[in-house]
């Protein structure tokens, strides 16, 4: 098979962003081992990775791939400052790919405890493939923009994964907000887990404090919940 029609779509999809030769590797091998047959179009393109649709088997999947090249210093400092990675390379590459891996291992791990994540399905150097969440016709939506029926079910659905997370997979999300949970048919799907760290990080209390706060805060328009209530809940036992 030959795979230049994908990249050159994939090139024109993203209009014109340059993959480097570490991405297109990763790309290959996951075409070459059978996890990706074709692209479809980006969900989601930020300053440090992009989303794809893409199908494999006539089934969707989304394809996480992180930027190597551009990651400025500042991105760079915001993957190792809690958690520096053991046994890694000082390059931007392999500290990339740890990154990348990070995330794999924790919907690994996550997906297995029962909380309701997108199923990792492979990991290539900088890329995931991993279970698409939305329809045929479009991806879900982040909470900040869903439309939201079960404010009630929904938060206590998101609080259970937060005790969950730390109780049972010991970690902490770190970066829990509404824009990195999506609602599909209803319910709350956590999504973006590369940067948590482990409930023994010293760190931890006071980022698990701010994803409290933030999920609090945007459910408190449409109920009255106690944070500090949340927060206790979710650390005793
Ligand atoms: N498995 C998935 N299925 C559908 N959409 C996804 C999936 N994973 C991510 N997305 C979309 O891609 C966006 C970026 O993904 P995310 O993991 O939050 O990366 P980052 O915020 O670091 O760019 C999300 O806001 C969401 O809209
Ligand atoms: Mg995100």
């Amino acid at each position: 098979m030959s795979w230049e029609p994908e990249i050159e779509k994939l090139f024109s999809i993203t209009e014109g962003e340059v993959f480097e030769r570490a991405t297109l590797d990763s790309l290959f091998k996951l075409m070459d081992s059978g996890y990706i047959d074709s692209f479809e179009f980006p969900i989601s393109t930020g300053k440090e990775g992009s989303v794809f649709r893409a199908i494999y088997k006539n089934k969707f999947v989304a394809v996480k791939i992180y930027r190597i090249n551009t990651v400025t210093f500042r991105n760079i400092s915001k993957y190792l400052m809690y958690e520096p990675p053991r046994n890694v390379k000082k390059n931007k590459r392999s500290i990339i790919f740890a990154w990348a891996l990070k995330e794999f291992n924790n919907l690994k791990k996550m997906y297995e405890a029962g909380i309701r994540v997108p199923k990792p399905i492979a990991r290539e150097g900088n890329v995931i493939v991993m279970e698409y969440i939305g329809t045929a016709r479009k991806p879900a939506p982040l909470l900040k923009d869903a439309e939201i029926k079960n404010p009630e079910k929904i938060f206590r659905r998101i609080e259970g994964y937060m005790e969950k997370m730390y109780k049972k997979v010991r970690l902490v999300h770190a970066d829990l907000s509404e824009y990195n949970i999506l609602v599909y048919r209803g319910n709350p799907v956590i999504i973006d887990v590369g940067q948590t760290v482990s409930r023994d990080n010293p760190m931890a209390l006071k980022f698990l404090q701010r994803d409290v706060k933030n999920i609090v805060k945007f459910f408190s328009r449409f109920m009255n919940i106690d944070e500090n209530e949340i927060l206790n809940r979710i650390l005793e036992g």
